[in-house]
């Protein structure tokens, strides 16, 4: 087990990289053949009465916050995304927000933190409405959502939710098939200007995925990357596995506008077996 609360399944192949050290968490041009994360932290060690449980979390969770909310880290990640956020929620002035692969709020420090970084979000740009899902999830980790009024989204998407209206999917460290889906569902020049992505940097995929597995697992990121004005999270947060690698992907109406329309038209559903990164 990971220290952060991630059990690492591996099966199939072995990693084309010998020598590679396994990692619990998505990266950008990662070689993994087939990966599954299960929780298990939950069930070691565990006080038996949930109230104080939950207590313990929800304490950890405020902690996480406050220190973030305090930080050079957050300060200048909003500095730096102001002004394409202004101009992303001036078509509605109200955004959802949709939160995917944040993991067990119950079983990692990763996760707390990751999940703090979405309460602050929620401070500055009071979001209409917070949903959550991740096929991890524990009971626990929904009456935490629950406390903060998010709401859990009942079955498993697997990223293919189409907005209509202004939606930032909050991402960190998902697989690259996970950002293709919320690509693909959303595709065409003006329902992409309806999303922006916090999420691993597509600029970093283009440039060290393989060419062939960029083109299996993330079609959609390939050809949308060019496009995408991507603003990189500061890599200053002293925790150095919780923010690194993400970025802010927008999709500005005149640059839609400027692509060919046959990139909208060709646009195939990706497989339910595209990633075993998806579970
Ligand atoms: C590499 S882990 C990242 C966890 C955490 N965000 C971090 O940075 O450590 C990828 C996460 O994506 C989640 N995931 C896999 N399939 C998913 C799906 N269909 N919808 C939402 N999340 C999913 C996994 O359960 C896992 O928590």
């Amino acid at each position: 087990m990971e220290d952060d609360g991630f059990a690492l399944v591996r099966k199939g192949r072995k990693s084309s990289k010998p020598g590679s050290k396994p990692s619990g968490r998505a990266r950008p041009g990662s070689s993994s053949n087939t990966i599954q994360y299960r929780n298990v932290s939950t069930r070691q060690n565990q006080p038996k009465d949930p109230e104080s449980v939950k207590k313990g979390i929800l304490d950890a969770v405020e902690e996480k916050r406050s220190l973030l909310a305090r930080s050079p880290f957050f300060q200048q990640a909003m500095d730096s995304v102001a002004t394409e956020m202004k101009a992303f929620r001036s078509s509605s002035g109200d955004l959802d927000i949709v939160c995917y692969g944040i993991g067990s709020l119950a079983g990692s420090r990763i996760s707390q933190l990751q999940f703090a970084l979405c309460l602050l979000l929620h401070e500055i740009y009071s979001f209409r409405h917070l949903y959550i899902f991740d096929p991890i999830m524990s009971e626990m980790d929904r009456a935490i959502a629950d406390h903060f009024n998010l709401t859990v989204i009942d079955t498993n998407e697997r990223g293919k939710r189409t907005v209509s209206r202004p939606t930032l999917f909050y991402m960190p460290h998902c697989g690259a098939a996970l950002y293709n889906n919320v690509l693909w569902a959303n595709w065409g020049a003006s329902s992409l200007t309806n999303i922006a992505i916090i999420g691993n940097s597509f600029d970093m995929y283009c440039c060290s995925s393989l060419d062939s597995k960029l083109a299996a697992e993330g079609p959609f990121i390939k050809t949308i990357q060019a496009h995408t004005t991507e603003v990189a999270l500061p890599s200053n947060f002293h925790d150095n596995d919780v923010f690194n690698n993400l970025s802010f992907h927008f999709f500005r109406p005149s640059s839609m506008d400027a692509i060919d329309v046959l990139i909208w038209e060709n646009a195939p559903e990706p497989a339910l077996t595209s990633s075993p990164e998806i579970l």
